[in-house]
């Protein structure tokens, strides 16, 4: 469903370039979660937002379902970020001013969906993430974690085929974090492809795979912690 190959970007120029991938590759497969760590600035975002079209990579084969982003148009990037492409940041980035079902059929009603339809797909990832009966309320009405599932929902509306999630737990506390790995861990296993980037161990081992960051590469895949492993502390 993803494929990185040899991918490396950097920003900037001259004395002020920093480089934030050189050479990372990374496969993932529909029905699979793969959890991405490394230390703060080793090019976990910078890896989600080029999976993602969101970011052009300078170097370096990217795919997703089958369609290649390197030297594609903007037009057919957006397309691809528009229909394939779901994605959970740590700020929840919910408009205040609408309810929650306007918020989760936004990314509907933007690409021209009756109003209609994006309502009832949007009902539908409501009920996935267990927040269908919060539909008319405002995201200053939730909780975190709630508002989080509500950013989970917006990001699967549509069934994208590619999840990527940037520390969608980050500002919650262990049990709605919990909630929402689950709720990541179910969309894999109904056949989405998730990319989950997390610092916590515990985190991660919801993941089929863990792969680490460092340098803006990913390390040998062969070194790769299988879950287990972190989880009784004998990782690589
Ligand atoms: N828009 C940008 N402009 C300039 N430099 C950037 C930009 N985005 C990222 N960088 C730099 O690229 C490197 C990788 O950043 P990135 O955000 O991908 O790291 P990260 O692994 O997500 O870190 P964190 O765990 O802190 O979120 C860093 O050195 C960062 O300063
Ligand atoms: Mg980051």
């Amino acid at each position: 469903m993803l494929r990185l190959a040899d991918v490396s970007k950097s920003y900037g120029e001259r004395e002020g370039r920093v480089v934030a991938l050189r050479g990372a590759s990374l496969e993932v497969d529909a029905g699979e979660m793969v959890a991405v760590m490394g230390t703060s600035g080793s090019g976990k975002s910078t890896l989600l937002s080029i999976a993602g079209a969101m970011v052009e990579a300078d170097a370096g084969e990217v795919t997703v379902a089958g369609v290649p982003l390197e030297g594609a148009s903007a037009r057919a990037r957006a397309q691809v970020r528009r229909d394939l492409v779901g994605f959970v940041f740590q700020d929840f980035n919910l408009i205040p001013a609408l309810t929650v079902l306007e918020n989760v059929a936004l990314p509907l009603d933007l690409d021209g969906a009756s109003r209609a339809s994006a309502r009832s797909e949007a009902r539908r990832a409501l009920a996935v993430v267990g927040m269908r009966e919060r539909a008319k309320d405002f995201p200053d009405d939730l909780s975190g974690g709630q508002r989080q599932r509500v950013a989970i929902a917006r990001a699967i509306v549509g069934r994208r085929r590619l999840i990527l999630a940037d520390e969608p737990t980050g500002a919650l506390d262990s049990v709605t974090g919990d909630r929402v790995l689950g709720v990541l861990r179910a969309l894999a296993d109904e056949g989405s492809a998730v990319v989950l980037v997390t610092h916590d161990a515990r985190h991660a081992a919801w993941a089929d795979r863990i792969v680490h960051l460092a340098d803006g590469a990913i390390l040998d895949a062969a070194r790769a912690s299988r879950p287990e492993q972190l989880l009784t502390g004998e990782a690589r």
